[in-house]
């Protein structure tokens, strides 16, 4: 595998490819979700790139960023066992200039839920999803159905600038007890971990309500909120269908349903596609 630290020498790793590449773009401290990405990028791709980058523009005033978890060598580690070819980790410098252009997120999709609570979130994670994928000149690049929104306006970018790039959506990969794993899940104690279940819990609650019949998203909501009450404060349950459009009933095969919440210290965030 080649620790690529910089634009050059991710180019002059790339020139041994000859076939297909696939491409995970991540910011580290790697967990099973994010092996599960580069584990179905390796069967699908002859050439197998993973980037690990803590971008700092995707991060808002006062949040995480300095204290977000960085696992260097367990993440070399694991990309040297998965059969990674190129494992980039630039620097900040190596990613941005001073005064950069910048895509906005749009309207419909980047303005909603999470681009409502984390205004400019969206904008610096295209920014630099489309630099990495630029770089990377992927024909496959791996993103994960838990950051649903993220993967839709990365679908929406890619569509609108006619990148030459499949986007996969990947499933989302949870513990034994249903929590969806996250790099944040690393800042939740054991009696927080317990309560962060409430999540993953309230869209159980709603896939059966769905079973048994009942689409009302309000319905659905007013239950959903009743088991999330055990969560310090919940930011937003939402459903919504695959354009992130409230909905008012549940539909079949185009739907969302998104939970926000915070839990301890850090903010969790989990959804169903129904
Ligand atoms: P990060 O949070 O490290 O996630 C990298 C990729 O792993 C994303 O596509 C995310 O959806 C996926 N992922 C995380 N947890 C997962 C889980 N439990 N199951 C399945 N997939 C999971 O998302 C980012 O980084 C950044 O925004 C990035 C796209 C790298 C741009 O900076």
């Amino acid at each position: 595998m080649v620790i690529a630290r910089t634009i050059e020498a991710l180019q002059a790793a790339k020139e041994e490819f000859k076939g297909t590449v696939g491409f995970v773009p991540t910011m580290g401290a790697l967990h099973q979700g994010h092996l599960s990405l580069i584990q179905q990028a390796r069967r699908e791709n002859e050439h197998l790139i993973v980037s690990v980058f803590v971008n700092p523009t995707q991060f808002l005033e006062g949040e995480d960023l300095d204290a977000y978890p960085r696992k260097e060598e367990a993440d070399i580690k694991i990309c040297e066992l998965a059969g990674v070819d190129i494992l980039f980790m630039p620097s900040i410098d190596v990613m941005y200039e001073e005064d950069e252009l910048c895509i906005g997120a749009p309207a419909v999709r980047g303005y909603v839920l999470e681009g409502e609570k984390r205004p400019g979130h969206f904008d610096g994670m295209l920014q630099v999803v489309m630099k990495l994928l630029n770089l990377s000149g992927a024909n496959r690049a791996y993103f994960g159905k838990k950051d649903a929104q993220q993967l839709a306006l990365i679908t929406q970018m890619v569509k609108n600038y006619f990148m030459d790039v499949n986007i996969v959506p990947c499933e989302i990969v949870r513990d034994d007890k249903g929590l969806a794993l996250s790099s944040r899940n690393a800042y939740l104690s054991s009696a927080e971990k317990e309560r962060a279940l409430c999540l993953s819990r309230s869209l159980k609650h709603a896939t059966k309500m769905v079973m048994s019949g009942e689409l009302q998203a309000a319905k659905i909501k007013k239950e959903m909120l009743e088991v999330l009450k055990i969560a310090d404060s919940v930011e937003y349950v939402a459903i919504v269908n695959r354009e992130f459009k409230a909905i008012e009933k549940v539909e079949i095969g185009n739907t969302i349903i998104l939970v926000a919440a915070w839990v301890g210290k850090p903010r969790l965030i989990d959804n169903l596609w129904i």
